[in-house]
Formats: C-alpha cells, structure tokens, sequence
C-alpha cells in the first residue's frame, strides 16, 4: 500500500505559523479580513465557503460571507463586487465559483485589485507566476501552492523530477506548470486531446490529475516500478453519493510510492493557501 499524503499533518503544523503571523499583526492593530461573494445556493460552494471562513477564524482572521441572490442581476453584482473592492478595511476577497449563468462573462479577475486577489487569479498575479515568482511577489492561485506545500512537507523533491499533470484549466492545470518549472521540474501539460496519454503517465516521476472525471486515472496509466507520486485534485461525487477522485484509489494505491487521499489531500491544502494569502496581502498592506 502506497504512504498517504494526508493534508491534516500539514494543515497542523502550517496553522501554528500562521497564527503567530496574524498575533504579530495584531501587535500593530490589524486583523486580516476577508470578504467573500457567493452567489446563489451551489451546495457543493456553500461547503467550500463554510471551510473557508473556519479556517480563516481558525487562525484569528476574519472573513464575512456576502450572500448574493441567484437571480441578481449583473449590474447589481458588479456595483457589490466593486464596493467591496473599494472598501479600505478588507484585504482579500474573491468571489466564489460557479457563477449563475448570467454573470458568467463578468471580468472578475480584472476587477479585482491584485494586492487583494487570494485567488490568485488576476492577470497580473498570473503575469507574476510566468515572470518566475515562486510566491515571493505575487498571491499565488491556491491549489498549485496547497500542492507544493504538501509536497514539500512531505519531503519530496520536485527540482529536476518529470512531471506530468492532466488538465489544463485556468484554475489548476495551466498554473500548476508555471509553479512547478519555477521549482526547476520539467513539466508535461496534458489534456483530453493528448495523445497516447499513458506514455507520458508512465515516465513521470510525479503525476496530477485535475480533470473533474470520477476515478479516471488506473493502475494502466503507472510505472511498473511503483516508484510515483500521485496528486489527486478531484473532488466528484459518485452515484452513491460518496466522494471520490478523478484516481481510481483502490486500483492504484498499490502500484505508487505515495498518493493524495479524496477527501483530506488536496481540497484542504487550497483553503489553507486561501488563508495564506489573505495573511499576505494583510502583511503587505501593514507595511
Ligand atoms: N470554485 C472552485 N474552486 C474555486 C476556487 O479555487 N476559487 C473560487 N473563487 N471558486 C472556486
């Protein structure tokens, strides 16, 4: 059986720094105060953002919850997004996605200011990633960050290994391949018109699938060697109701070296880079 890379471990160890960093803001009179827009009742959102104002209480920040209506229309959303951007006393905000259909084409991420983006999702925080920044300057996207700090707590070296990642979306794929070759791995982008897609899975050293389709990935797609890091970033639910990945667990979890459980690997390892960059951009606000 492969070692489980469970968040919980380094979810402990990281929050303990945090809340030093946000008593040592205290000191100065800050508390760190998010502000997060959510838009209509999304079960699935409704528990991320539930996760996400824990945690940022956790470690003595604070975050408020702006319940929009479903149907609201885009021109409210927009004046609500900017009144918040524009209000002095928040220092990170983000709105949650999905949007309903009628805001889907809004330019968040151009409206957000980049100093207040824990998202990590503005074009200039985007800019900064492909630029080189390994998080020194800009709010990095969470999932990409949550995965190299799991990484490195866990001691594996990511400087010179293969790796592959399947998906390429905005939020995970395409960033993720910035970080990682900023962390000097050479990195292989693939996607659903990738072709002979396992040629690849199998010469990686670490692999990361983020690609929202239930246990795709099987014992086919790995080393003979068993010698592989697997990074699961899916979070579907299957007809039984039960939560899984988008790697076939069972099938795997004895072909690897070490892979992220569903749920406890990935998903909390991105609240607590949200809750990292909401310190951050505190920080530099005090400054
Ligand atoms: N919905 C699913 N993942 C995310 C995320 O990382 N940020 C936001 N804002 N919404 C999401």
């Amino acid at each position: 059986m492969a070692k489980l890379l469970e968040s919980k471990s380094v979810v402990d160890s990281q929050l303990e720094k945090l809340k030093k960093r946000v008593a040592a803001l205290s000191q100065l009179g800050i508390v760190p105060n998010m502000r997060v827009i959510l838009v209509g009742e999304n079960p699935a959102s409704l528990v991320y953002v539930k996760n996400k104002k824990t945690l940022s209480e956790k470690v003595g920040a604070q975050c408020t919850i702006d319940k929009l209506p479903e149907n609201i229309s885009k021109a409210d959303f927009v004046s609500h997004l900017n009144s918040v951007v524009n209000n002095s006393a928040v220092h990170g905000c983000f709105v949650q996605l999905p949007l309903p259909q009628q805001l889907k084409d809004t330019p968040i991420a151009h409206m957000i200011p980049p100093s207040m983006d824990v998202d990590g999702f503005t074009p200039d925080s985007l800019f900064a990633l492909m630029e080189g920044d390994k998080g020194e300057k800009a709010l990095l996207p969470c999932t990409p960050k949550g995965i190299i700090t799991l990484l490195q707590h866990y001691n594996i070296d990511i400087s010179g290994k293969n790796i592959v990642i399947i998906g390429r979306s905005l939020i995970v794929g395409k960033p993720m391949s910035y970080l990682f070759t900023n962390h000097d791995a050479t990195v292989t982008l693939c996607h659903s018109k990738t072709k002979n897609i396992k040629e690849h899975t199998q010469m990686a050293d670490i692999i990361v699938v983020a690609i929202g389709v239930a246990e795709y990935l099987d014992e086919t797609f790995l080393s003979k060697n068993k010698n592989q890091v697997i990074i699961d970033v899916g979070m579907n639910k299957k007809p039984d109701g039960k939560l899984c990945g988008d790697v076939h667990f069972q099938k795997v979890k004895d072909h690897c070296d070490s892979i992220t459980p569903v749920p406890g690997g990935v998903g909390p390892m991105t609240v607590l880079s949200l809750i990292e960059n909401l310190i951050f951009a505190a920080e530099r606000k005090g400054r």
